[in-house]
């Protein structure tokens, strides 16, 4: 069936979406992308994929959904510190931009349409492992996700758009965006400890994170394809296993064999949670289950960023 299948990606250039259209490509799928580089990169977006330097906010993104099959909405501003300092540019692209894919979706009659929700949505829940049952959103990037989440059970009840919602925990893997300002804490630690200087640990280091290898992802979004158990349902997406900011620390220093001290600063606005931990009883009901032990993925990342730094891609 993919030899014919098309699937259009929004946030292509960035981490996730990358990764994805490598995934679909390797399983024969034609790739349609969009992204407007804000922060993704375009030599990371693979060759095969129809690319188009598009905003997700544009009308004229609505002809590259025609020859789709398959959508999946990843564009977004995804740093909570970035929707912090700029709610309205935050509701503005995860939450007008969301709804212009959707019916662009919709007019276009695709047969699934697969968007990102986010473990933040369970800011203010403190039940573990969490369930998908309740959200309770504190920050301003989790506000523009709930949102979007109401705007996609919109379509799926007024247009009848099969809607499924992946609320990714903490993704990391190859191609993790090291540039941002902050960067998220693997690959700020791994880059910090191989130029011996000092990592920057905000808040006391016993916030908890429930960490999930990129590949393990892609191999939901497969099934997302493949299996219509999914349909118009809503998906955790950890690993089932929490790990604190300084057991990361600890970790990446075994694997670097260094032993330098971290400095620590107070918490980032908006990202004070002290732990997540997903229930991933219904994705595993479809079949699914992370493989990916966190030891061997931070190893991974480690030869990913020393691979960077020989690149010149890390100065
Ligand atoms: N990485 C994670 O751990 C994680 C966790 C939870 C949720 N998510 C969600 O998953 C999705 C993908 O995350 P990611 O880590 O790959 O983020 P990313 O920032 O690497 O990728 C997002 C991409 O969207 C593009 N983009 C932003 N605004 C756009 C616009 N207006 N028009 C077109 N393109 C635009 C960016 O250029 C970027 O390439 C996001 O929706 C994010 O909120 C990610």
């Amino acid at each position: 069936m993919n030899k014919n299948s098309c699937a259009v990606i929004t946030g292509v250039a960035g981490f996730i979406g990358s990764n994805l259209a490598d995934s679909l490509i390797k399983e024969g799928y034609k790739v349609i992308g969009i992204d407007n580089l804000s922060h993704g990169i375009k030599s990371q977006v693979p060759s095969e994929v129809e690319f188009y330097d598009l905003d997700i906010r544009s009308k004229d993104i609505y002809p590259l959904f025609r020859e789709g099959d398959f959508v999946f909405h990843l564009a977004a501003i995804s740093s909570i510190s970035d929707c912090q300092k700029d709610p309205i540019e935050a509701s503005d692209i995860n939450i007008t931009g969301a709804i212009n894919v959707f019916e662009a979706a919709y007019q276009a009659g695709v047969k699934k349409v697969i968007y990102a929700e986010t473990s933040a949505l369970y800011e203010g829940i403190d039940v573990f492992p969490t369930s998908e049952m309740r959200i309770a959103p504190k920050s301003f990037y989790a506000f523009s996700k709930a949102c979007e989440n109401l705007f996609a059970e919109g379509y799926k009840n007024f247009r009848g758009l099969t809607m499924i919602g992946l609320r990714y925990f903490n993704v990391y893997g190859y191609r993790q965006d090291y540039r941002r300002t902050i960067p998220p804490v693997i690959s700020s630690f791994i880059i910090k400890l191989l130029k011996k200087e000092s990592p920057i640990i905000y808040g006391d280091g016993s916030k908890k994170r429930d960490f999930i290898y990129v590949d393990d992802v892609n191999d939901f979004h497969l099934l997302c394809l493949k299996d219509d158990r999914v349909n118009n349902k809503i998906f955790n997406l950890g690993s089932g296993e929490s790990h604190s900011v300084l057991e990361v620390y600890e970790k990446i220093k075994e694997i670097l064999k260094v032993d330098i001290k971290p400095i620590f600063q107070k918490d980032l606005e908006g990202d004070e949670i002290r732990k997540t931990l997903a229930d991933i009883t219904e994705a595993k009901k479809i079949g699914w289950t992370p493989k990916k032990n966190f030891t061997e993925g931070l190893e991974d990342m480690v030869r990913y960023i020393k691979a960077e730094i020989k690149k010149g891609n890390i100065v």
